[in-house]
């Protein structure tokens, strides 16, 4: 049974009592962290999967859940109102929150690329810009290959900025590769790996860390169970 959260009845913040608040990613991360908690124990009622609440309370658990958008979940456990949270790599590396990274998930597994049109030559290009939803990560990243680039930030559908003349290349999440085929680019570099982590926010590891420890001890059974099957 899952409790509507009711402002009057709730508690003023719910690390203040014995609930465990989990900040979950809302889009695609968000069906295989929920597979992944029900699998290690949780019982999510189904109403969980399509509803549109952003606070939802499994009372029988003590846990709080909070829908975000996946680049916020690291804000919420970093402000400490989220004990714990999923979040990408990516959006670690972009974020730089001070949380704990607790545990690789090994759920939503994709990774992160540079691409561009076919015809674009990098040799002939003196002022490359590059498109993204990932400035902090594009940038350290041209920094590390020593090449000067001016990083245009968008919030969505990168790869429509080298089809219109915005960009000259993008950088951005490769999962199946269907988008940037279907929209004629190509890879033109692979950059790094990306799976969801389980986050946690420093003063709530301390003082709930039973309640984690448990938590983050059931989901490494299910992940270690995956990883030898
Ligand atoms: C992500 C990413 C790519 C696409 C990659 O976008 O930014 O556009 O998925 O997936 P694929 O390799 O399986 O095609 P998302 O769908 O999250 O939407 P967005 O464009 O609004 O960011």
């Amino acid at each position: 049974m899952t409790r509507n959260y009711n402002p009057e009845t709730a508690p003023a913040s719910p690390n203040e009592d014995n609930y465990l608040t989990v900040a979950m990613p809302k889009g695609r991360i968000f069906e295989e962290a929920l597979g992944l908690l029900r699998r290690a124990g949780y019982e999510l009622p189904p109403e969980f999967d399509d509803s549109r609440k952003l606070i939802i309370d499994v009372p029988e658990a003590e846990l709080r859940f909070i829908l975000s958008k996946p680049m916020d979940v690291p804000t919420y456990v970093e402000h400490g109102v989220a004990d714990a949270g999923v979040a990408g790599k990516d959006v670690m590396i972009e974020e730089e929150r001070d949380v704990y990274e607790v545990l690789d998930l090994q759920i939503s597994e994709c990774y992160m690329a540079v691409a561009a049109l076919p015809s674009y030559d990098s040799k002939a290009d003196i002022a490359p810009k590059i498109a993204t939803k990932y400035p902090n990560l594009a940038a350290g990243y041209f920094r590390e290959q020593g090449e000067q680039v001016e990083i245009i930030k968008l919030n969505g559908s990168i790869e429509l900025a080298p089809l219109i003349g915005l960009a000259d290349r993008i950088v951005d999440i490769v999962s199946t590769g269907r988008t940037l085929k279907e929209n004629g680019l190509v890879e033109t570099e692979t950059m790094m790996p990306i799976t969801s982590r389980f986050i946690v926010n420093p003063v709530s590891y301390r003082m709930k860390a039973e309640r984690i420890d448990d938590m983050v001890e059931r989901l490494e059974k299910v992940v270690e169970g995956d990883g030898q099957s």
